[in-house]
């Protein structure tokens, strides 16, 4: 199949109905193609019934539409089993889960390495393990160019760590993470990785396998999927090892007023009605992702992506945070303008219609590490085109006659 990013952009019905539409926040949340919409729309209309539950047709074939879910996961994420796949509200859930469950057996002094360059979704939680468990934190630090400095790894992860969890690209400079260096100094101490991938996921699908990672996060809304559903994949020999952390229906074996038995994984981690039209929106999604030709479109994304950076490398105004070539990052550039507050200029260029995000982007460590507490974000999706960022320099034009 050929790529054609303006026929791809007529299947997405809020940004094919508004051409001055300028949609540059994808890293935030990702538009709907009118196969997911359908695909939500007619489980809502012809198939919603709670699953796991009820042994009447319409109940059983709701749970078969929610496994079958579970199997378009695996295939997006080429993970061995389906079973490995569990379904969380997004990846702040996913993240938290495993936090919970893999820090229940972190005994005082166990050691977790994080990177400066983390999303809040995980930085926080692993705080939150070093107050309740005595576990240590170790942060990566970012090097000269932005990106994260895998050179300090050797010296991070001692005999003492647990885990590594980092992220696969950062939502804020776009850098991607070597993760085969990762996953090379977590084995020599025998830790675990854990990736949170909600960037990297809407850039086509992955090979957790060939990554050799053992738990990978991403979330629905970024992927082209219904806001609410994501999914934690954790290899199954970890997993089963896991204990549950949400309690409730669904998610054990027997309950007495003396104990509980817990059922298998996955459900075990799954307490409670799932989000289940979200699930096969999702699985919409993954499967409408794995019919796309990604080599194209990741050339069409990094051609955008060289493309806004050597427009603002030219502005002498512009501080662009992180690494500024096109080598190993997503095609999200963030960036302040001198003496104009981002948010001054994300509402400028906003009512200009080209949306972008301002602030600290859920990543305040990783801006105190360039000095500065917000930047302004661009990011791209397989959707847009040279028309966006035509806009947005305009606008960065138009917003310096305006706000200086
Ligand atoms: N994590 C999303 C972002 O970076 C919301 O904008």
């Amino acid at each position: 199949m050929s790529f054609d990013p303006a026929a791809l952009r007529r299947q997405f019905p809020l940004l094919a109905g508004d051409p001055e539409l300028h949609y540059l926040d994808n890293a935030a949340t990702a538009q709907l193609p009118q196969a997911v919409l359908d695909a939500l729309v007619a489980h809502e209309t012809h198939a919603r019934a709670n699953v796991q539950r009820g042994s009447y047709p319409l109940a059983e074939g709701a749970t078969e539409a929610y496994e079958r879910a579970r199997e378009s996961v695996r295939r997006f994420l080429n993970a061995g089993r389906a079973d490995e796949v569990v379904f969380t509200s997004g990846t702040t859930a996913a993240i938290n889960v495993f936090a919970h469950a893999f820090g229940a057996r972190l005994a005082a002094g166990d050691e977790i390495v994080i990177t400066r360059a983390e999303h809040h979704s995980n930085f926080v939680p692993w705080q939150l393990l070093r107050e309740r468990r005595g576990a240590a934190l170790r942060v990566l630090p970012l090097a000269g160019d932005g990106r994260i400095d895998l050179a300090r790894l050797a010296e991070a992860v001692t005999a003492r760590c647990r885990l590594i969890a980092i992220t696969h690209a950062s939502n804020v400079t776009g850098a991607l993470t070597d993760l085969a260096a990762v996953v090379s100094a977590a084995r020599a101490v025998g830790a675990r990785v854990l990736v949170d991938g909600a960037q990297a996921a809407q850039h086509g699908p992955l090979d957790v396998q060939r990554l050799g990672v053992d738990a990978y996060a991403f979330s629905g809304h970024k992927c082209f999927g219904p806001n609410g559903v994501g999914v934690l994949w954790v290899r199954r020999e970890l997993l089963e090892s896991l204990p549950p952390v949400f309690a409730g229906g669904g998610m054990v074996g027997r309950v007495s007023l003396e104990e509980t038995t817990f059922a298998d994984a996955p459900a075990r981690f799954e307490a409670g009605t799932p989000p289940i039209a979200q699930a096969v929106g999702l699985a919409a999604a993954l499967e409408w992702m794995l019919s796309l030709p990604w080599a194209e479109i990741r050339a069409h994304e990094e051609r955008l992506a060289r493309r806004l950076l050597a427009a603002l490398a030219g502005m002498d105004d512009v501080a662009i945070l992180g690494p500024r070539e096109t080598r190993e990052r997503l095609p999200i550039v963030a960036f302040n303008l001198r003496g104009i507050h981002s948010h001054d200029l994300t509402q400028v260029l906003g009512d200009g219609g080209v949306c972008l995000r301002g602030g600290h982007h859920c990543a305040q460590p990783l801006h105190a590490a360039f000095g500065v507490e917000a930047s302004v974000r661009a990011s791209f999706a397989l959707y847009n085109d040279d028309a966006d960022i035509d806009a947005l320099i305009a606008g960065l034009a138009a917003a310096r006659r305006t706000l200086r």
